[in-house]
């Protein structure tokens, strides 16, 4: 995938992982969307990577857009205003996600309103959007979409059933619009342990060095959608196997 002069939908785009993608893709002339709930931090956001795209001065751009995924209601605003701001959306990132409650309840402790809450967000909200954003992607023979995964969308661990579930019902959900809409390119990809605020929210106690950065596994990143079409569609891929970072 080309990604000077792409248009990229990234949601989750306010810091973390988001954010360091972001700035690469603008950084390297795409024009970029991003979405996240807090308008403040999503301005100051936006400004920073409005500052990395002048500086690189391939023509990147950032346009913020404050809305809440797992909104359904926010859908069809989005995907018409990313559209009006940077033309074709040729790369939708789904990055934002949703631990749920913390401390994170064992599943028999866990409100159904909190575990559908965590599926509004992962899940559903995704596949709103990636309808509302493929159907051209599938008339133009071309596009990606990339799901931000998980280690506990394969593996289980205590406290983690909600959030887990969600990230391995996201990566079917890869796998089958794969199966369908070919040769839209939909990929799956486990970023790895990161020093985000996510991160400190489930595991407060953790050893902050021990955890990538993620500017670093943003940069392998990048290289998985310049090299999209090189993976199986549909699969499932470890960031720590994508050349890239330091
Ligand atoms: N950090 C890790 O170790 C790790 C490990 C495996 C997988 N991941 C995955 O990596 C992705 C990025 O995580 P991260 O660690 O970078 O998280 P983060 O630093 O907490 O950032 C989350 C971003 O998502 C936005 N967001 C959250 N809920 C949203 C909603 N309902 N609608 C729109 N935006 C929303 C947040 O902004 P607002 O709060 O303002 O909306 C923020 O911009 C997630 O999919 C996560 O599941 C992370």
């Amino acid at each position: 995938m080309n990604i000077r002069n792409a248009g990229v939908l990234v949601t989750g785009a306010s810091r973390g992982l988001g954010l360091e993608l972001s700035r690469e893709l603008a950084r390297e002339g795409a024009k970029v969307v991003m979405v996240a709930r807090n308008t403040r931090d999503l301005d100051g956001a936006v400004r920073v990577v409005r500052d990395d795209a002048a500086t690189s001065g391939l023509g990147g751009e950032a346009h913020g857009l404050a809305f809440d995924v797992g909104d359904k209601e926010a859908v069809h605003r989005i995907s018409g205003a990313a559209a009006a701001l940077a033309g074709d959306i040729d790369v939708v990132v789904h990055a934002a996600s949703t631990l749920g409650p913390v401390p994170m309840p064992l599943l028999l402790d866990t409100e159904c309103e909190d575990l559908e809450r965590v599926l509004a967000v992962n899940l559903v909200g995704p596949f709103r959007l990636t309808k509302a954003l493929a159907g051209p992607m599938v008339l133009r023979e071309r596009g990606l979409v990339l799901f931000v995964s998980s280690d506990a969308a394969v593996s289980a661990y205590a406290g983690w059933g909600a959030y887990g579930i969600s990230k391995a019902a996201q990566d079917h959900l890869a796998r089958s619009l794969a199966a369908e809409l070919d040769p839209v390119r939909f990929l799956a990809v486990d970023p790895g342990e990161m020093d985000t605020k996510m991160h400190a929210d489930a595991m407060p106690d953790a050893d902050r060095t021990t955890l990538a950065r993620p500017a670093d596994v943003a940069a392998r990143l990048v290289t998985l959608i310049r090299t999209a079409d090189t993976f199986p569609n549909g699969s499932r891929v470890a960031a720590s196997d994508v050349p890239g970072g330091s």
